[in-house]
Order: structure tokens, then sequence, then C-alpha cells
């Protein structure tokens, strides 16, 4: 969230609100603005307002750039409001280039917006502000602020007094142009459409609450008002309204879920991938896919002989065209051929397969495994020209390093392996699905980082000539298949 303060003020006095957002999960960003605090430029003075808009504009436009991913949100304050109003409308000034207002804004937060002024709205001051604008700009004036009209606290009252960073003045330029911009945001906010939350206290005697009553009426996109009963000019400063940040922190949340299930996130395409067919060719096709499925056994002897590079890539394609976990592909992987590679991962596979069958194993698990003539010797991880090792990703990792959540990965893993095994065995290789346990080894030999979790190992190639196989079979459909 960007945050714009007032005039006078400084963006130091927004600690309390910053923190209290930060501590609801929001990034926050304030600035001095130019003639304010510790930023640079005449004190209180604005040649063109337009200025106020590019420096918010380019603040906005690195936190843009720092989370591309996160929705941003504008919050401005009483003058800092009408500078996010100028931002939120679609247009500006002409007299500065100004390219209407920046893109990627989910919402703005309008708080004591000085829509309907009280101090630089004084007649007599108006008069001469606009007499002496083109004379004398840099003329200035007292905003005559008064420190109690912001807060009930005495301490923020007594901390405001003492503030050296307060500017007590401004120039008849920057109140000419604060009138300005008062005027545009009456004449274009009805052109708003981006979700506005309005914040005022309703006792605010700087800057009237029926300003933003005004603006909540008028403008085009969703709006929250909420005038805090009593409130003087800086709700987000007086412990008196500490929802003031819960409050923001419940719109957000309320923009960012509409935001989510918004219709102009989903741009759907016409389905032109799918055939249909006879039923007969149906039936046709699904029996002869059955009976090429029939013929794949797992082989446990490999020929050394080397398997095309393209048939390899073409099944893994296959593999990643599989269903998963909101689209997240939460998958890698690591096609091995290196014999050097190959004998580090056989001696870290039969180190822990010795301790397995030796130790670990139950005497039920040794018993189901008898019948598969397997033991701890995996000569296979070296004989067979390409190893497989899938890696299902637990989260995924954002460029600045911070968790992306995964959905359904063992589920989307366990899929896109079927259809990889699936694949292999159509295109004429044999494979040995290998799970050594644990697997934890594989990430060091293979270099993969730690938020990727060995799946399992395909073993690939052809079967060596006069292969034995263990005679199994499947259990027939009445078995594993109930019709309703
Ligand atoms: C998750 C999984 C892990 C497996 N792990 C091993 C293994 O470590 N060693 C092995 O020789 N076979 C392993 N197998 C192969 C099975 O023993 C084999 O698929 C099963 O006996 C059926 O034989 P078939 O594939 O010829 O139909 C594994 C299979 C699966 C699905």
């Amino acid at each position: 969230m960007l945050i714009l303060h007032g005039v006078g003020e400084h963006s130091g006095r927004y600690a309390a609100l910053g923190c209290a957002l930060a501590a609801g999960g929001i990034m926050v960003r304030a600035f001095d603005q130019r003639g304010h605090g510790r930023s640079d430029g005449p004190r209180g003075h604005v040649s063109t307002w337009g200025h106020y808009l590019l420096d918010a504009r380019e603040q906005l436009e690195g936190l843009l750039t720092q989370a591309p991913e996160l929705p941003v949100f504008v919050y401005g304050h009483s003058i800092g409001a009408l500078i996010a109003l100028g931002l939120a409308m679609r247009s500006d000034r002409e007299d500065v280039r100004f390219e209407g207002r920046p893109r990627g804004v989910a919402g703005w937060i309008i708080s004591g917006a000085g829509i309907e002024p009280t101090g630089i709205a004084r007649p007599h001051l108006v008069a001469t502000a606009k007499l002496l604008s083109r004379i004398a700009p840099r003329v200035s004036l007292d905003l005559g602020i008064d420190a109690e009209a912001l807060s009930h606290d005495d301490a923020v009252i007594a901390a405001y007094r003492d503030d050296p960073l307060i500017g007590r003045r401004a120039t008849v330029r920057w109140g000419t142009e604060a009138l300005a911009a008062i005027r545009a945001i009456k004449a274009g906010a009805s052109g708003i459409e981006d979700p506005l939350l309005v914040l005022h206290g309703s006792a605010d005697t700087l800057a009237r609450p029926r300003g933003s009553r005004w603006l909540a009426a008028e403008t085009a996109g969703e709006v929250r008002l909420e005038v805090y009963d009593g409130a003087r000019h800086e709700p987000h400063n007086d412990p008196e309204y500490a929802d003031v940040a819960s409050d923001i922190l419940s719109w957000i949340q309320h923009v960012v879920k509409t935001m989510r299930r918004s219709p102009d996130r989903y741009r759907p395409i016409p389905l032109s991938t799918y055939r249909r067919y006879s039923e007969e060719e149906m039936v046709e096709r699904a029996s002869a896919f059955r009976d090429d499925m029939r013929r794949r056994r797992t082989v446990r002897h490999f020929s050394a002989e080397a398997v095309p590079e393209a048939v390899i890539d073409a099944c893994v394609e296959a593999a990643a065209t599989a269903p998963n976990g909101a689209n997240m592909q939460p998958w890698h992987f690591v096609v091995v051929r290196d014999p050097a590679v190959k004998s580090r991962i056989r001696a870290a596979a039969e180190k822990e397969e010795i301790d397995f069958y030796e130790h670990r194993a139950p005497p039920e698990w040794l018993d189901a495994l008898a019948r598969l003539g397997t033991d701890e010797h995996k000569a296979f991880l070296e004989q067979a020209p390409v190893l497989i090792v899938i890696f299902g990703e637990s989260y995924g990792l954002s460029e600045d390093g911070s968790k992306i959540k995964n959905y359904y990965v063992t589920e989307s893993v366990g899929i896109a392996t079927g259809i990889l095994i699936t694949g292999l065995h159509r295109s004429g290789l044999a494979t040995l699905t290998h799970t050594p346990s644990p697997m934890g080894f594989l990430n060091e030999i293979l270099d993969r980082p730690k938020n990727e979790r060995p799946f399992l190992m395909l073993v690939v190639g052809y079967p060596e000539e006069g292969s034995l196989i263990p005679d199994i079979t499947k259990k027939p459909l009445d078995e594993i298949s109930t019709a309703i």
C-alpha cells in the first residue's frame, strides 16, 4: 500500500497506521511529498498540482514493479486523498505530461478527504491566493491548522505541536492548485470505477464529512463509506478509533476476494482439441488401449543400448499435460544419462536398500517382495541408459523468494507419472518404477532445490535379451470396480 500524507505533515506521522497494517500482512510504503518533511522543494509549495501526481505515480510504479503479483492499494489522507483521487480519475490536468491513471491499483482508501475544506477555502484567503498566485506564487500564508482538530489523543496533539518536520504555511500557488484539484475532482469523480473505501471523522472541522459523503454517492465503482462518530480529522491517529486499521484490512480482504472471483480473471477459449468418435470407434480405441497396456510389465534387467532422446522428451511433454491441482504443475523431471551420476545414484540407493532389506523392512513386506525377486542389488540403475527422477514441488517460489502454494501435489505428480509410464511403454520402452526409501539423496546428487521432493525414479530402456519377469496377474474388472 502506498500512503499519501496531508498538507504540512510528513510520512512519519503514519507509523502507527503503517505498523497496524503491516501486522495485518500489508507491505506499506510512505514518502514525504515534495516541500514536506524530509523531502526537497520549497516548503508548502507546488508550482503545479500535477507534480504531486507524478511523484505519487513514480512511487506507485516502484511498488507495482517490486511486487507485480500483489494487489496494490493507495491510501490518501486529507490533501493526500485529493492526490489519490486525482490519480484514480481517468485523466488529469493537461499542464503536465500525465498519462491517465496508473494501471494495477486494486482500490483507493480516501481518508478525511479535503473535498470540502474549511481552512484554505475561507473566502478572503481564496481571493488573496488568486490575486497573488500569478504575480508572487511563493508568498506563503498560515494554514491555520489547530492541532486539537486532529485527534482526541493528547500525545498526538503534543507530538504535532513539537514536530520540527511539520510545515505550518503553504504558498498561494499551492492554495490555488489545491482548489483547482478539488474542482477537478468535483467534475470527474463520477468516472472513478475502482473500489473506494471512504473514511471520515464526523467531527472533522478541517475537512467537512459532507465532502466524503458526496464522493461516496458520486463515484461509479463499489464504495464503502465509514463515518467515525465523533472522530476528528485523523481517525487513524486517534486510539479511540482503533478500528480504522482493521476496517481497512477487512475492506482490502473483501476487494481482493472479489477481484479473484471477478469475471475478467477468467478468459475462456473454445475447446478446439476435443475429438468425438462414433461409439464403435470408442469401444475399439478403448479396447486397443487396454490390450496395449496389458502388455506393459515392469522390467528389472535392461540393455545398455541408448534410447532416442526425442522419445524421452516427447513422453515427458506428455506427462506434463496431466490434470493437476489449480494447474500449478508441481513437478520437475530430471533425465539422467551421465554414467557417473547413475553410479552415484546406485551407490546411494543400495546403501538405503541394504538397510531396508536387512533392518527396516517388516517381515510381511519382505514376503510380498519375495514373489517379485527383488533385493538390495540395483545394477539396473547403472545398466539402463536413462533414469528419470520425478520430483514433486511441495511449494513454488516467486522471484522474491516467497512461497507459492501448490495444491494436490501427490495426486498431480502421480497422474503425470502414470502418463509418463504409459507414454514410454507405448513408444516401445520398458520401465521400472523404483522408490529407494528414503530418497532425499536424490536432491543432493541432482542438485534440486529443497522445495522439491523426489517422488519416484523411473528406470528406462530396452529390456535385456531374455529378460525374466515375475509371474503375476492383474485382478479382473469385477474385483476392482463396482457399477452403481
Ligand atoms: C510406487 C511404486 C514403487 C515401486 N517400487 C519398486 C522398487 O523399488 N523396486 C522394484 O523392483 N519395483 C518397484 N515397483 C514395481 C512394482 O513392484 C510392480 O509394478 C508390481 O509388482 C507390478 O508389476 P508390473 O509393473 O509388471 O505390472 C514399484 C511400483 C510402484 C507403483
